[in-house]
């Protein structure tokens, strides 16, 4: 089949992983697709050509975080007729509206799946399933580091420094980790969302919060003998004919949805009157976790939204599916 040109910006956890990820999987995604991806051009501080590698790419995956040179990268872009797949949520927090009216502008696709909740599918759910449900409310667990540290931190001898150092091992907390633990990028993810349920643009300025540097074993350990959780919540809701997105530590009564995520990861409950509520819940952080959204976007991006993918000849044959009745 063609080669499908993806040039790919950043090689840390995620592009790296995002890379690796593609490689495996470029056999199976020629089959759904027809065409066979491949990364033709990868960008870091010491090597690569932003040009040189639009000019050889279909696609831009955009995986080095902050505002700039990644904005600026990503309306080039847009500008030059390209899908962009981007998982950089301060800069959508920041610059969305502008990224957005560029992509409709020159009729290109900005997917941003792995922006928000690494590969839990919030953002397709608020954009497509519930694009006509009237949104009221949605809380989440949209940082994998602090949830990570509380739920260490609930376990007898975990210390807050040595939990975080473990999320940082374990490449879930960003670069500089201050931003995870103040609340500031669960703040950017909860104004994306709230940007897609009520339609209304949102800053991340325009969103306050609170973290969890404060949080001491004492708040943890009378949180867990009350049978509570002590988790970091964003909410995002309608209030008074407008709205509310905010962060903060809170206690949730045993029986909250949220209250039994744990570990690194994310969840998200969406409320609405039409459907009640819904949660989606999974690994929120982590190099191959959001790697995983990442192609699942710069898959959607190559091939036309509805259409079915071809029968894979290995699993065609139903009765070859070992061991399917043993699930439960
Ligand atoms: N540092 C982020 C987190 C990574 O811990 O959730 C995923 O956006």
């Amino acid at each position: 089949p063609e080669t499908y040109r993806v040039g790919l910006l950043g090689h840390g956890t995620v592009g790296a992983a995002f890379e690796q990820l593609l490689a495996e999987r470029a056999d199976a995604i020629a089959h759904i697709t027809g065409y066979q991806p491949q990364v033709t051009g990868v960008l870091t501080r010491s090597r690569g050509d932003f040009d040189e590698i639009l000019a050889n790419s279909d696609l831009i995956v955009e995986l080095i975080g902050g505002i700039e040179p990644a904005r600026d990268y990503v309306l080039r872009a847009m500008q030059a007729g390209k899908h962009v797949v981007s998982a950089n949520k301060l800069l959508l927090a920041t610059y969305g509206e502008e990224l957005w009216s560029c992509a409709r502008s020159n009729e290109v696709q900005l997917r941003f799946e792995g922006a928000v909740a690494g590969v839990v599918p919030v953002i397709r759910v608020l954009q497509e399933s519930l694009a006509g449900a009237h949104v009221e409310r949605i809380h989440g667990i949209v940082n994998g580091t602090t949830n990570f540290i509380l739920t260490e931190m609930a376990r007898a001898g975990a210390t807050y420094e040595g939990a975080l150092q473990r999320a940082q091992e374990l490449g879930y907390a960003e670069a500089d980790p201050t931003d995870d633990v103040t609340g500031r990028d669960a703040a950017a993810k909860m104004a994306i969302l709230a940007r897609l349920a009520f339609s209304t643009p949102v800053h991340l300025d325009q969103v306050p919060y609170e973290g969890i540097e404060h949080i001491t074993a004492e708040d943890v350990a009378y949180a867990r003998d009350l049978g509570l959780g002590l988790k970091l919540i964003g909410t995002a809701e309608r209030v008074d004919g407008g709205i509310s997105v905010r962060v903060h530590p809170a206690f949730l009564y045993p029986g909250h949805p949220l209250a039994s995520v744990n570990g690194s990861f994310n969840a998200v409950t969406i409320e609405s009157d039409a459907i009640t509520e819904i949660t989606l819940s999974g690994p929120g952080a982590g190099g191959a976790q959001t790697a995983s959204a990442v192609l699942g976007d710069v898959i959607s991006a190559m091939i036309p939204p509805a259409s079915t993918p071809e029968t894979s000849e290995a699993l065609a044959i139903v009765e070859d599916v070992e061991n399917a009745f043993y699930l439960s």
